[in-house]
């Protein structure tokens, strides 16, 4: 048996004026996580939200607080994402020079480290951390904006990923993020992905209930679609 497909809303696409709200409506509707895009202005061509904003929604939703760091100098902000309540702190592996540290420095503050990749940046940069970590994140667009258009060939990372992940026997998570829609959601968990963010394909709709379900449903499908399970079709 697979691990259950977990949906992580970003909130980079909610109503910023009506963020307590939307992240009810979300937890309401079925989210698992709370998917939150920390730019720096730096790293990635955007800014978005610090610590203050993790802290305020850590008080008002009981969903684990998912905090993607698109900055250059998490170090620096470790101590401070810790103590405002989140719940995994993902650091990129082209912003942490010295990861090791990086990951350790997450752990010790009683958070769960993970660590996440462009598109452009191998998977094989991670092969010397990944039994440190509790969450491997494959970007499938280049961060910075919520709404891109996913790109195909990073599936082939994520499979790679995945089996990596299990020769290691390791149980960290497998998550992808950027362009997950509805119809593309399939290929992605039977590329061997856990957890699903998507920003743009459920704060768009006005049914949350609806594509989050759609979406953790996409996992029923690509089941069905392998080889073993296609000689019942
Ligand atoms: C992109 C962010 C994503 C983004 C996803 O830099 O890391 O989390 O919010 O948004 P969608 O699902 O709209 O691509
Ligand atoms: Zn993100």
């Amino acid at each position: 048996m697979g691990q259950p497909i977990l949906i992580a809303p970003s909130i980079l696409s909610a109503d910023f004026a009506r963020l307590a709200d939307e992240v009810a409506a979300v937890e309401r509707a079925g989210a698992d996580w709370l998917h939150i895009d920390v730019m720096d202005g730096h790293f990635v061509p955007n800014l978005t939200v610090g610590p203050p904003i993790v802290e305020a929604l850590k008080k008002v939703t009981k969903l684990p607080l998912d905090v993607h760091l698109m900055i250059t100098n998490a170090d620096a902000f470790i101590p401070e994402f810790a103590a405002a309540g989140a719940d995994y702190l993902t650091v990129h592996v082209e912003a942490c020079p010295h990861l090791h540290r990086t990951i350790q420095s997450i752990k010790e503050r009683g958070v769960k480290a993970g660590v996440t990749l462009n598109p452009a940046t191998p998977i094989a940069s991670l092969q010397e951390i990944l039994a440190d970590v509790d969450l491997v994140l494959i970007m499938s667009v280049n961060p910075g904006f919520g709404g891109q258009k996913f790109i195909p060939s990073v599936l082939n990372k994520v499979t790679a990923a995945r089996a990596i992940l299990d020769r290691l026997k390791s149980p960290a998570l497998l998550e992808v993020d950027g362009g997950i829609k509805v119809d593309n959601a399939s290929q992605v968990i039977a590329a061997g992905a856990t957890v699903l963010v998507a920003g743009s394909a459920i704060f768009s709709q006005r049914d949350y209930v609806g594509t989050i379900a759609a979406l953790r449903a996409a996992g029923t499908t690509a089941v069905s679609s392998t080889p073993h399970a296609s000689a019942h079709r």
